[in-house]
């Protein structure tokens, strides 16, 4: 069932009822202010920091779950209701949430009366504008009353949520004019203040919730909405809202705009008040509202936006023989990759906001989605990650944005961390040939007076794994390996203890983690990663360096083959124990998904046929049709020796969840191994285009992927086997974005940037007769054609560029000007 559809032409995803299966959301602004805004208008803004710097206030985990947001009410002589129908939820004459890139217009319509929201953050702005178009659409006049309304966050969200017996008394606003201030601690420490404000008069206001709401209503019934009127309330401590209150009167056919914008200024010290030393300085927040107090001005600022994201995603687009492949190429999987890189893991509906930094890993793993984007930045990023590293080649597991320093409470320690740097700088290079980055001089731990430059940086990240070998020659596997919920030093017996850092005291004896255990999915990435810093070596000329990194690969794989090959796939881990995991000998998680696909795109034991054996066993055993699980048979008790992992019940999360992120890592596998209709059989069993005919089993978004999907054995704890099996949890924000961006665009339509150009490498379901793309890269633009006249999956067997021959199937570099290239496989 579907409850939308795609309007590719606009770019948008429009929603037809609001009562979708879960709130599903759109993400606003791209720089400093950013606000989440679900299909009913509810969600909550920040600046830059969605714990330090909440604007608004929003409550999770809520009943309905779905409740706070910013909201119009318009009490139409009685009948009262909200655009977005919640939290009113009077029934609509017509509703339609339309969620576009950086901007979500919500629509509703009730007697006659339309009230359609324009809701958006404008470049270099640090507000969201809410455009509200009422018309009388019917033949007579129409008068009745609207309010605004949006909840004020104090500031630091995690105290906002727990400290009351402070924060009930501390509320503090201005009026002035038809602009509601929001200045809690802005006379004392804080030296920045938000706004509501709308370009017109109004005829009241209230800034006080329990005098709008009434302490025994609700946001479905606010007390001054019920009534008919404001009631001009002040807060003073308690809880500050902002909330407009205009009386309108419409002919018939009449329409009426209004600009509301919720702001947030930051002043300095010296500036703050006005000469009373009381009243707050509010010239920059005027100069804002002049910035976008018309209907014109909004307009401009809307095409603005229209033309940043024209810029971004029009550096890759496709034309393939599946219009849900191109709207997931074209639009959504490129939006959703920025909107990871804005967020990193920080604020969606399932992330708080008050938790997690940026991860080193999931960071450097968001590089590879968006650095055809955003080239620049994407070098600032990698420089700011690689600054956390420590002079071993460890790593903080996580940083502070705000900061930018390494987070030593969750400290470092997890084994494939170093790792993925590897990999985001070598894409860095590919996408932009910009091999300088290499001569950059980066801290350790953020000391600047022990600065080396990257290209050392990635060596202390290639011999971090070297350096920590287990008695089998394969990686240690430390705190945790890429999968959160295998820590295998952990014995955790006690409540309440992190299964990530707390260590069993006979390990801490040891140096921090076992130096038994060890990591064969660490192993794979190691041999797939590590070619790429010999190829950065032997462009550098290092040729002895790149022999000895070449024989660590080389030797990886051997002992990969020797010990971890479990005959039809590799295994997962050696526990502290010494015991296999992932083993035809084990009872439970026989198989995992993990080190397969990089086992196989580094050719392990391919000359024994090891690759395909593995990849039928994937298709054997982790196959289902709503993707792969993540391991089988699930685990069904308590393993303590493995940590988190089995805490899930079945078909959850780690435990024979359906793991998107490491799907793409089979669905490349497959590609590479020149298997496109497997690869592509798995693509579209996850791209939320796809899903989309089955919102209602799948929940969440049907434009962005979510980080897991119900397994096959979900329910089975509770004898109900299957009962949230295709479930989507965990929308937004995962490095599943990144890889499935590049195992469509990379590895299934085969468009990789390389070192020394861009290779062209399909691997597509042979029924395709081709496809077209157009790819800007290092200065020039490439439109590719790809014919496939004899159906098959993959291999390039000609080439032309601008009419001519080339040999092989790398693009020779251009750099500048539009090249035809066609391409025939065969
Ligand atoms: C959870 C994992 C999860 C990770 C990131 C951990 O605390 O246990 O299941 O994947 O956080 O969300
Ligand atoms: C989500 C975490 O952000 C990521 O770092 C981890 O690799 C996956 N969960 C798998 O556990």
């Amino acid at each position: 069932m579907k409850f939308g559809y795609f309007d590719d032409a606009k770019r948008e995803y429009v929603i037809t009822t609001p009562r979708t299966p879960y709130p599903w959301i759109n993400y606003l602004g791209t720089q400093g202010f950013f606000s989440l805004i679900s299909n009913t208008a509810g969600g909550y803004c920040f600046y830059k920091d969605a714990r330090l710097r909440r604007i608004t206030r929003y409550r999770y985990n809520n009943v309905p779950i779905d409740m706070g947001g910013r909201y119009f009410y318009i009490n139409d002589n009685g009948t009262i209701w909200n655009p977005g129908w919640s939290p009113v939820k009077t029934e609509l004459d017509s509703y339609e949430c339309r969620h576009g890139m950086g901007y979500t217009i919500i629509t509703g319509k009730k007697d006659s009366l339309k009230a359609s929201v324009t809701f958006f953050v404008p470049q270099n702005y640090n507000g969201e504008v809410q455009q509200v178009v009422l018309t009388n659409e019917g033949t007579s006049s129409k008068s009745f009353k609207l309010f605004s309304f949006a909840e004020w966050c104090l500031w630091d969200a995690q105290d906002d949520c727990t400290n009351f017996q402070r924060n009930f008394s501390t509320g503090r606003v201005e009026v002035k004019d038809s602009v509601i201030y929001h200045k809690t601690e802005y006379r004392d420490r804080r030296n920045h203040y938000a706004f509501y404000s709308v370009n017109d008069t109004i005829d009241g206001y209230d800034t006080d919730r329990d005098s709008f709401i009434g302490l025994y209503n609700g946001f479905n019934n606010p007390e001054a909405v019920l009534n008919g009127k404001a009631t001009n309330s002040f807060a003073d401590g308690w809880s500050p809202i902002a909330s407009h209150y205009k009386e309108i009167t419409l002919a018939p056919g009449e329409t009426k705009t209004l600009v509301f914008i919720l702001g947030y200024v930051e002043m300095p010290v010296d500036e703050k008040f006005e000469a009373d030393g009381k009243t707050i300085n509010k010239v920059k927040a005027l100069e804002m509202i002049e910035k976008y107090n018309t209907p014109e001005k909004v307009q401009a600022g809307l095409a603005e936006l229209k033309a940043a994201w024209d810029k971004l995603l029009g550096i890759l687009s496709v034309e393939t023989p599946n219009d849900k492949v191109d709207r997931m190429v074209n639009i959504w999987n490129q939006y959703q990759c920025m909107v990871t890189f804005n967020l990193s893991r920080s604020a969606s509906y399932f992330e708080s906001g008050i938790g997690r930094g940026m991860g080193f890993r999931d960071s450097n793993q968001d590089i590879l989605g968006f650095v055809h984007q955003i080239p620049d930045r994407a070098r600032e990023r990698i420089i700011d990650i690689a600054s956390t590293q420590l002079q071993d080649g460890g790593c903080y597991h996580q940083y502070q944005p705000l900061t930018k320093k390494g987070n030593a409470d969750i400290g470092g320690d997890f084994s494939d961390d170093p790792l993925w740097m590897i990999l985001s700088v070598s894409a860095y290079i590919k996408e932009t040939g910009d091999w300088t980055i290499l001569d950059e001089m980066v801290p350790y731990d953020n000391d600047m007076s022990v600065a080396e430059t990257m290209l050392k940086h990635l060596d202390v990240s290639f011999y971090h794994i070297v350096n920590n070998l287990g008695p089998h020659g394969l990686p240690l596997a430390m705190r945790a390996d890429w999968n959160d919920c295998i820590n295998l030093s952990c014995y955790s017996d006690t409540p309440g203890e992190s299964f990530q850092t707390y260590t069993n005291p006979k390990f801490k004896a040891e140096g921090g983690y076992s130096k038994i255990a060890e990591s064969i999915f660490v192993a794979t990435l190691f041999t797939y990663t590590g070619p790429n810093y010999v190829a950065i070596l032997k462009h550098l000329g290092k040729n002895a360096e790149a022999a000895k990194a070449q024989a660590e690969i080389d030797k990886m794989k051997e002992n990969v083959m020797k010990y971890a090959f479990d005959g039809d796939w590799f295994l997962r881990a050696y526990d502290a124990t010494g015991a296999k995991m992932g083993s035809k000998e084990c009872e439970e998680g026989k198989i995992f998904i993990e080190p397969q696909g990089f086992a196989v795109m580094s050719e392990i034991g391919k000359d024994q046929g090891a690759d395909i054996k593995t990849l039928n066993s994937i298709d054997k055993y982790l196959n289902t049709k709503f993707g792969l699980v993540l391991n089988n048979p699930c685990f069904t008790k308590y393993y303590i020796q493995y940590g988190e992992i089995s805490t899930y019940p079945g078909g959850y999360k780690e435990n024979a969840g359906i793991f998107t992120h490491n799907n793409a890592w089979i669905i490349c596998a497959e590609a590479y191994a020149g298997r496109g209709d497997k690869a592509f059989e798995y693509y579209s069993k996850i791209a939320p285009a796809f899903t989309e005919e089955t919102s209602d089993i799948h929940k969440t978004e049907p434009y962005v992927y979510g980080q897991m999907i119900g397994g096959k054995d979900a329910g089975s704890d509770v004898g109900q086997t299957g009962k949230n099996f295709g479930q989507g949890k965990n929308s937004w924000l995962t490095g599943t974005a990144a890889w499935n961006m590049v195992a469509i665009s990379q590895y299934i339509l085969g468009i990789q940037p390389d070192f020394d150009g861009l290779k062209v490498d399909p691997s597509i379901p042979a029924e395709w007769n081709g496809f077209k793309a157009s790819r800007q890269f290092r200065g020039a633009t490439y439109n590719i054609t790809i014919n496939n006249p004899k159906h098959v999956c993959k291999g390039v067997v000609n080439m032309t560029v601008d009419g001519k021959t080339v040999m092989g199937n790398v693009i020779p570099p251009f750099e500048n000007g539009t090249h035809d290239v066609v391409v025939t496989l065969g």
